[in-house]
């Protein structure tokens, strides 16, 4: 067997990531994978994460198994900051996975196991792991049209028009906040519209929130998936501590799934449980439990919440910067929807030969289908990639 394995295809993210190490100019400038980076090119670990990582030497007393749905300290935390003080919790099973990608593979897996005949829609673009592990778990998956490449803003009426066809106990995913890899997001009103389609069609959301409080702030960014619980009998939520703690290597994620009624709720929550003992039995602690302590203190919130707003901040000035260098440049305002979209990625909507060009002749890297990591970029860099941008004629 495994004389003549066959090749897997490759993941595109992960493909820059390697001819980024390989590149041997002292120069080059990393926009590809989705990592913050700080002004001087460093992923920190944030400051309460360390806080609360030493107090968890000091204190922690075992590494024995904790259960098979993580702590639910912490998933009542992460409902709470995500779904807030209206959140359904006598309705609401969760679990911990590991990373938001373990939560939108069991919930995936679950949709699989319990409605083998659902289609799953997704957004054209979408994050490219949503559609090899739905391949990979042989699903059946369409898209609907997300993405205007002239404005690069939010194709709405065409999203409308493809979900009409929408059939019932089919699954329509969305990204919470912070679009990967456009950077465009729906507005309130097309949230509800969205909604109300959904419940119409009979069909269940799936919302992947991987960056909330990297957009417009962390009550803001999760006003999208709260609009959708309260209007919908059902809804599954994958989410990420990945970005908004700074804790990628940890895969701190959890899914949940608010289900129609109180009565749904202890099935619900031995489905999980089951799905992760099949997977990998128990899920990751330690991010979990970090995470946990932050939301649960005070102090370390507060600091936590500031250190966060620091960096949703210093993104949104970059991506004015970008847009305002980019108008000096070209004369022209077209690079103007990079300050109106939000989160770490923009879709810059250049061809894959301009994309090659700003690689080879000017050792800046982005994703293939022209998606750029605002937070790699700072001040000294957003010249450069303004004029390589303008040179290679996008
Ligand atoms: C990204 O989109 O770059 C990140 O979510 C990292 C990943 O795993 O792809």
């Amino acid at each position: 067997m495994l004389e003549h394995l066959t090749e897997q295809p490759k993941d595109k993210i992960l493909e820059i990531m390697s001819l980024f190490r390989a590149d041997t100019r002292a120069d080059k400038i990393d926009l590809g994978v989705g990592v913050y980076r700080n002004a001087q090119g460093v992923t920190p670990v944030m400051r309460a994460i360390k806080a609360a990582e030493h107090t968890l030497w000091e204190e922690q007393t075992s590494k024995a198994y904790v259960g098979l749905a993580g702590d639910p300290a912490y998933a009542e935390a992460m409902v709470d900051l995500i779904l807030g003080p209206n959140a359904p919790k006598d309705r609401i099973a969760a679990a911990a996975t590991p990373g938001g990608t373990g939560a939108v593979r069991q919930a995936f897996e679950l949709i699989k196991m319990e409605n083998p005949g659902a289609t799953v829609w997704y957004s054209e673009p979408t994050w490219p792991n949503h559609v090899t592990i739905l391949k990979h778990l042989g699903m059946t998956a369409r898209t609907y049209r997300y993405f205007d490449d002239e404005t690069r803003a939010v194709d709405f009426a065409g999203m409308m028009a493809d979900l009409d066809a929408v059939k019932s106990g089919d699954i329509v995913l969305l990204h919470g906040c912070c679009h990967n890899p456009t950077g465009a997001n729906l507005n309130l009103t097309e949230w509800q519209a969205v909604a109300d389609l959904i419940v119409a069609k009979g069909a269940t959301p799936m919302i992947d929130i991987a960056y909330q409080g990297f957009g417009d702030g962390l009550e803001e960014d999760a006003q999208g998936t709260r609009l959708i619980v309260a209007a919908c009998p059902e809804t599954l939520i994958a989410a990420s501590c990945s970005k908004n703690f700074g804790i990628y290597r940890e895969r701190t994620g959890l899914l949940i799934a608010v289900t129609p009624g109180a009565d749904h709720r202890a099935r619900a929550q031995a489905t999980l449980n089951h799905l992760n003992r099949q997977n990998y039995s128990f899920p990751p602690d330690h991010g979990a439990r970090l995470v946990t302590m932050i939301l649960t203190d005070e102090a370390l919130r507060a600091d936590w919440q500031t250190e966060l707003e620091e960096m949703r901040r210093g993104m949104l000035d970059l991506r004015t910067s970008l847009a305002d260098e980019l108008q000096r440049l070209t004369g022209s305002n077209r690079f103007g929807f990079l300050a109106q979209h939000r989160g770490m990625f923009s879709r810059l909507g250049a061809s894959p030969d301009h994309v090659k060009a700003i690689r080879e002749d000017h050792a800046i890297y982005m994703i293939g289908d022209s998606r750029l990591n605002i937070a790699g970029l700072n001040d000294d860099t957003v010249p450069v990639l303004a004029k390589a941008i303008a040179e290679v004629g996008v």
